[in-house]
């Protein structure tokens, strides 16, 4: 059912479309774009960072930028007013975009910049009938849906074969009044993770982050939900790693999660995505309890457990605080005596340069090219 994409104009993506499959990638492509970014083959110097590393080296072992929430990044007052149809169906009300919007540049542009952990947040569109992307209430696009946006990531991985993409999903609630992680979400999901074309371009590999080399060319899937409405098959089927909801500690600092109970595998993860810091406390206040968080975690990853995934989420908000303090002021300040040492993308530079030489882990940012070096210092380039 196909009744809400809106007409997205055509637009030229690859070079020239020669074959019928390529219009077909073409308007695949089109309809990705709102999330995914318009399809360009480009190479800057990050685009392909990951050609300086050897086949052999371990992932845990590597330094890995991300971003947080990574579909918010074209979520303005305009896109709210645009997708206004969707949210009355769904029945909910929207709180101001600045609440939602995490990210400034379009999922290619992302990669394109070095990028290579993105986060999203799927959930059915009103009639039930395609997986679309949210932030909580916030519909992100109408046309892009999970399948077209993967296609998206397909190509770049084609025209970038040294490349990896860590993709975490996780079911978005809170979405619709009558929102549901239901056994039909379930097996959408499914289906798309397990088609022919996921197949040959998802790592099918399981519960373990191997070398770069195996993983070069694919996607490796970070599983943030669970197939609970399922028969256990189904779980067993999909490949990655599983990081259940149900272990992952909410608005917590300091979370260890076993993801291979097998091997004893653990991941240290800090997600405090709302310090909570006393009422009535400034942004300054609310910036500088992020940070130490962040900065512990990482700290951690570059002393301790060498062999063990550490994954950092340097993103944050406190929304509900007076005045609130949206993800963007949390991360890059707002250039005002209020946040006189930025957010805690300025704060993390001179951290990073410290630990330079150490083990990060993954971490992921909002608005990550925001001061521009930040991934430069990161990857350390
Ligand atoms: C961003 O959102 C606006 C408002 O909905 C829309 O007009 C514009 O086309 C979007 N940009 C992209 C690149 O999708
Ligand atoms: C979609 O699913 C939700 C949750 O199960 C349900 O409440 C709603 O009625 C369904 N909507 C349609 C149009 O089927
Ligand atoms: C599992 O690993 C953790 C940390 O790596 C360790 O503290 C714990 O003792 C281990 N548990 C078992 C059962 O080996
Ligand atoms: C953050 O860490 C610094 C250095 O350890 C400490 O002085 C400061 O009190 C901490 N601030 C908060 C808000 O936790
Ligand atoms: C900076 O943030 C503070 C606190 O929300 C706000 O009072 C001030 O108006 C903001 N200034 C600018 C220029 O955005
Ligand atoms: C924010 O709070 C801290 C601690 O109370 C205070 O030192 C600082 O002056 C406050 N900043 C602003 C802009 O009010």
């Amino acid at each position: 059912m196909k009744a809400l994409h809106t007409g997205i104009a055509f637009l030229p993506i690859l070079a020239k479309a020669t074959s019928l499959s390529s219009y077909a990638l073409q308007n695949v492509l089109s309809d990705a774009s709102p999330i995914f970014g318009q399809y360009s083959k480009e190479t800057n110097a990050n685009t392909e960072w990951m050609k300086r590393y050897p086949d052999d080296t371990l992932l845990v072992h590597m330094n890995i930028p991300g971003t947080h929430d990574s579909a918010t990044w074209n979520y303005s007052q305009a896109t709210q007013d645009a997708m206004a149809g969707i949210t009355a169906l769904n029945q909910v009300t929207v709180p101001p975009p600045e609440t939602f919007r995490c990210q400034d540049r379009s999922l290619i542009d992302m990669l394109n910049s070095g990028i290579r952990a993105l986060d999203l947040r799927y959930a059915f569109d009103p009639t039930n009938t395609s997986l679309i992307f949210y932030h909580s209430q916030a519909l992100l696009s109408e046309a892009a849906n999970l399948e077209n946006v993967l296609f998206g990531f397909y190509q770049w991985l084609e025209d970038h074969p040294s490349e990896i993409i860590i993709l975490s999903l996780q079911y978005e609630g809170s979405t619709a009044k009558y929102y549901a992680n239901d056994a039909e979400v379930q097996l959408a999901l499914f289906d798309a993770l397990t088609s022919p074309a996921a197949h040959d371009y998802f790592l099918q590999t399981k519960d373990e982050l191997g070398t770069l080399g195996d993983a070069r060319g694919k996607i490796i899937l970070m599983r943030r939900f669970d197939l609970d409405q399922l028969p256990s098959q189904y779980t067993e089927a999909l490949p990655g790693l599983h990081f259940s909801p149900n272990l992952w500690t909410d608005n917590s600092p300091d979370i260890e999660l076993v993801y291979n109970t097998k091997k004893n595998l653990t991941a240290y993860i800090e997600d405090y995505y709302e310090p909570q810091t006393p009422t009535g406390s400034n942004a300054t206040e609310n910036i500088q309890w992020k940070y130490n968080a962040t900065i512990a975690n990482i700290r951690k990853a570059a002393l301790h457990y060498p062999d063990s995934l550490f994954w950092t989420w340097a993103s944050s908000e406190n929304t509900g605080n007076v005045p609130p303090d949206w993800p963007r002021i949390m991360a890059v300040g707002n250039s005002t005596d209020y946040t006189p040492e930025g957010g805690v993308n300025q704060q993390l530079i001179p951290f990073l340069k410290e630990l330079k030489g150490k083990r990060l882990g993954i971490v992921m940012f909002d608005f990550f090219n925001q001061p521009a070096h930040l991934i430069d210092t990161f990857l350390d380039l």
